[in-house]
């Protein structure tokens, strides 16, 4: 089997608050493993509360924080090890960003396409802007965009999805195999979600880029998703295909998420409580969920629940998982369950 496009062994990430050696540690990524393959384009979301590790998640993944633990390797290689002008230009040719506030990533004076060229002729697609163009052309026209129609104007002059859209465009500049989506909706209108999580999906399809999508929103994730990582204070939780993990979750607190989510469109944020000042409960071994379980025995505060992989390609983290849900499928049985459709 070939080596994967992203594979993350164990990564974590700890900060120190209020001091580098004094300072409290906070365990922001907690032992996260998890894989993006090569050769078959997927949408992977991270769907967690706020404060759960996603962003110092991806910011690991685009070189922009350095994992305290664990190994982040693209293509075979760890990414905190590239050096050298070759090597970087490599990496940024292949993983690129896409932040949450366009209106951050272009400055207001000025206009948009000047970033769009700079970006073909920074990551040396193009020497001149002439033999730019029709990769700036090609990437505008893959989010639904002409050239012709944002060129000469400023960041003010569109709305927040259009905006959105061009630094998908941006991104998509250098060919990209992997595009990490950082809440790429979360300043959007609602009503214009569905606008870039779908082209997110013709993406994947017809450019055969591969995205992370980290969000709070469940139902563009359940929307979009190949697979789904749940995650929960540092930890993933639970981890599988979009459709096993948000229609028959098996752990408890993706359980809770699925069910305070009210109606499409909406953020659950408001309704679960956010991790806040029990992040010092880090420190303890045990299940990171076990004060906020209605299952909750004391052996899960006695030892970390294992990742237990399941036939159905999904892993969960929770001891209890088949006295709460009932028991695993067999193998042959969801096969039968398929074939029955
Ligand atoms: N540079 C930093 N220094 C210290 N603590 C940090 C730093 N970056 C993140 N943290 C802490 O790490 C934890 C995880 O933060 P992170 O931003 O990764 O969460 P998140 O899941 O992206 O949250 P949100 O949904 O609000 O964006 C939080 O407790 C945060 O305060
Ligand atoms: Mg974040």
């Amino acid at each position: 089997m070939s080596e994967p496009l992203l594979d993350l062994q164990h990564v974590s990430r700890t900060f120190r608050i209020g001091g580098l050696i004094l300072g409290t540690p906070l365990v922001a990524v907690d032992d996260v493993s998890l894989r993006v393959p090569a050769g078959r384009p997927m949408i992977l979301s991270i769907v967690g509360e706020s404060g759960s590790g996603k962003t110092t998640l991806a910011r690991m993944i685009l070189r922009l924080v350095a994992p305290t633990g664990g190994r982040v390797l693209l293509r075979g290689q760890d990414v905190t090890r590239l050096s050298g002008h070759r090597q970087l230009l490599a990496y940024r040719r292949t993983v690129q960003p896409v932040f949450q506030n366009p209106f951050e990533s272009f400055s207001a004076h000025r206009t948009v396409d000047c970033y769009l060229f700079e970006t073909a002729q920074g990551l040396r697609i193009a020497r001149t802007r002439n033999e730019a163009r029709s990769v700036v052309a090609r990437a505008v026209a893959s989010v639904g965009m002409t050239l012709e129609g944002v060129a000469g104007k400023y960041p003010h002059q569109f709305s927040g999805g259009e905006l959105q859209r061009i630094s998908v465009a941006r991104a998509l500049i250098p060919g990209p195999a992997l595009l990490v989506a950082d809440e790429p909706v979360g300043m959007i209108d609602a009503s214009l979600r569905m606008n870039i999580v779908n082209a997110f999906v013709d993406l994947k399809q017809d450019v055969g880029v591969s995205i992370i999508y980290i969000t709070h929103d469940l139902s563009t994730a359940s929307y979009i998703s190949d697979a789904v990582a749940i995650m929960f204070r540092g930890t993933i939780v639970e981890y599988g295909p979009a459709a096993a993990v948000l229609e028959s979750p098996r752990h408890p607190y993706t359980q809770l998420l699925l069910e305070s989510v009210p109606r499409i469109g909406a953020k659950w944020d408001d309704e679960v409580p956010a991790a806040g000042e029990e992040r010092r409960e880090y420190e303890l071994s045990g299940c990171r969920f076990a004060d906020r379980c209605p299952h909750v025995t004391p052996e899960c505060r006695a030892e970390r629940p294992a990742d237990l992989a399941l036939p159905d390609g999904r892993r969960v983290a929770c001891i209890h998982h088949e006295r709460i849900f009932g028991p695993v499928p067999h193998a042959d049985e969801l096969h039968r369950l398929e074939r029955s459709d």
